[in-house]
């Protein structure tokens, strides 16, 4: 029944407000654009329904999103933290890197990657100002899906110090440490010499942390070490290697763990001898782990400096 001018209906019920809303985004030009609001309207009227939210709660909601915008800075990025610790930073990362298989798997990126870090060469110490953790390397090779090794691949590799905490975090937040950037022998092979990662939890004195500790969930990560792994002609690959004696696997607080990712920390009490070549004394731990990287397709060509700019992007956005 028409009920306004034009016969235009004013009046929306809770069953036609839906298709109202959706009308009103129809003549949205980019075919992309107007998908992503359409589903967006469609999923978030639906919750609203499904779990008959109060006016209080919406209002709640509103406070949670403005106390998150107020504690973004160029330090430290709340919304990230929303979406690694709902899981949805996951999703975006499993349908954007189907991969083949025998490639290294990607995990997020997470919110603590620097530019500028130094070139080192193999068996440089990314820790050299943490005399408190145990001296560990870490090596393998870079190789291609057929197995053949990739020389000259970089890797670009970052972890906590051994007190849990990321170099932005520490009292020197302006010096880079515990970051490097290595690139492949003519064999494929890495070398790199750090402490043992450890566990730490994830920024919890905002929203995020709040939301965490109101479902009973834990900020853990278990111990990894970051690493974006790029060569000419291949696609790059945003990992990280996790310690298989983590307890935290099970329930990172981030979604970021993947059975072909974790591996081997083993602790040698009598250093081998790579190790004591390297100056290494007392006990040291060894971690092996190759990586794999899938050509470069028609539509995903990339050389390592489209890498490079992609990483500078993300990491002013986020670090
Ligand atoms: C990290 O591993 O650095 C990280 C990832 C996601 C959220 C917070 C930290
Ligand atoms: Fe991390």
């Amino acid at each position: 029944m028409p009920d306004g001018e034009n016969n235009v209906r004013r009046s929306t019920t809770e069953d036609d407000i839906t298709a109202a809303v959706l009308a009103r985004f129809e003549a949205t030009p980019d075919l992309r654009l107007k998908q992503i609001m359409l589903a967006l309207i469609k999923h978030m009227h639906a919750f609203v329904k499904d779990v008959e939210l109060t006016e209080a709660e919406w209002f709640q909601a509103i406070e949670i999103l403005t106390e998150a915008g107020k504690m973004c800075s160029d330090k430290r990025q709340e919304f990230i933290l929303f979406s690694d610790t709902l899981g949805v930073s996951m999703v975006v990362d499993l349908i954007g890197h189907r991969k083949p298989e025998g490639a290294t798997e990607s995990t997020v990126f997470g919110p603590f990657h620097r530019l500028g870090s130094a070139d080192l060469p193999p068996g440089g110490n990314i820790a050299h100002r943490d005399t408190a953790g145990i001296p560990t390397l870490v090596s393998g090779r870079v190789l291609d899906l057929g197995g053949k090794p990739i020389a000259g691949a970089l890797l670009d590799v970052w972890q906590t110090q051994s007190n849990g905490l990321y170099d932005s975090q520490d009292s020197n937040p302006n010096e880079l440490h515990m970051r490097g950037k290595f690139h492949t022998d003519g064999e494929g092979r890495y070398l790199i010499r750090t402490v043992r990662p450890v566990n730490y939890p994830i920024p919890s004195d905002g929203p995020v942390g709040a939301m965490l500790k109101a479902t009973g969930r834990h900020p853990m990560r278990p111990a990894h070490i970051h690493f974006v792994v790029m060569a000419d002609g291949y696609e790059p690959v945003t990992t990280h290697i996790f310690d298989r004696s983590d307890p935290y696997l099970e329930s990172d607080a981030v979604f970021a763990v993947k059975d072909s990712l974790i591996c081997d920390f083993a602790r040698h009490e009598t250093p081998p001898p790579e190790a004591t070549k390297l100056g290494i004394a007392g006990p040291v731990l060894t971690a092996e782990f190759d990586f794999a990287l899938k050509p470069a397709g028609a539509a995903t060509q990339v050389d390592v400096m489209d890498a490079q700019r992609r990483l500078a992007a993300l990491g002013a956005r986020a670090s």
